[in-house]
């Protein structure tokens, strides 16, 4: 696993817009042979996306050949509320790209049959060769999409309940009132996102830091759901510094020392200059 590790938010969306950038640019995609790309929502992609969006303005990028899979989506929620995932993607991201809406693909947490919803998700991502590279950011538990402390490390895409620190956490965009944040939610499961090529983890701040510390210097563990990443060959954390707080000194040193001598954090950044 690499782990990265930004002075701050901008540096670390910078670097990892155009770590993903270059991956795409690399990959040359066409639309007989489009690149796979797994999308997640929350704050911590935001400068990402917007870093991408920037690329794509400049033609340093297009995403023409790029078809995209979304983490989640919650259950009820009208897709036109302000707070779905679908509208969360069009307003943060997919309106700001040349992306084909065809090329976008979300769960609907509103579909007839929830179950068949799922297995049709997972048999989309297969019909599509699979997911090249899979972003995703983690809860303040460890979770990865709506991969709640005890989920299977195997599981697939499924309907799951959420969890009162998720509920909590979450009610920042639904007025601070828990009661307004659905209960329930369509994620992909860990071992869905495992199955990518490759998988690219955004961290920050402080609230993050406990999931930081167990998602790479504990065990692999289905309380920290991250903690996965692990078990991927090609696995890689964007953190910033905030988010290492409740790392040992030696891991923090480890990683540091490392992307120092590898240079890592300036190659990335200087991919693409706007
Ligand atoms: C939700 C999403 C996750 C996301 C998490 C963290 O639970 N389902 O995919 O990683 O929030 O969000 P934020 O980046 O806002 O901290």
């Amino acid at each position: 696993m690499r782990v990265l590790i930004a002075n701050d938010y901008d540096e670390m969306s910078v670097s990892a817009a155009n770590y993903v950038a270059k991956k795409i640019v690399d990959f040359k995609p066409t639309a007989d042979h489009p690149f796979v790309l797994g999308c997640p929502t929350g704050s911590s992609p935001i400068g990402l996306y917007q870093h991408l969006a920037k690329l794509n303005k400049a033609g340093l990028i297009s995403f023409q050949n790029v078809v995209t899979f979304n983490m989640d989506e919650y259950v009820g929620l009208p897709e036109e509320h302000p707070e779905s995932y679908h509208s969360f993607m069009w307003t943060n991201f997919f309106s700001h790209i040349d992306i084909r809406p065809e090329n976008v693909h979300i769960l609907n947490g509103n579909a007839p049959d929830l179950k068949a919803e799922c297995e049709h998700y997972e048999e989309m991502i297969a019909q599509a060769g699979g997911i090249d590279l899979f972003m995703g950011g983690v809860g303040p538990d460890g979770h990865i999409a709506f991969n709640e402390p005890g989920s299977s490390l195997a599981s697939r895409t499924r309907i799951k309940t959420l969890t009162t620190d998720t509920i909590q956490a979450n009610c920042r965009f639904f007025n601070n009132d828990v009661n307004l944040v659905p209960k329930q939610a369509l994620t992909v499961g860990v071992g869905t996102v495992m199955d990518a090529r490759e998988v690219l983890i955004l961290c920050n701040g402080p609230k993050k830091a406990r999931a930081l510390h167990h998602m790479i210097e504990t065990g692999v563990n289905h309380m920290w759901t991250s903690s996965m990443l692990q078990m991927h060959p090609h696995g890689t954390v964007f953190c910033d510094e905030e988010a290492t707080v409740e790392l040992k000194v030696s891991t923090y040193e480890y990683f540091k020392d490392k992307q120092r001598i590898e240079q890592t954090l300036e190659r990335f950044k200087g991919f693409f200059t706007l």
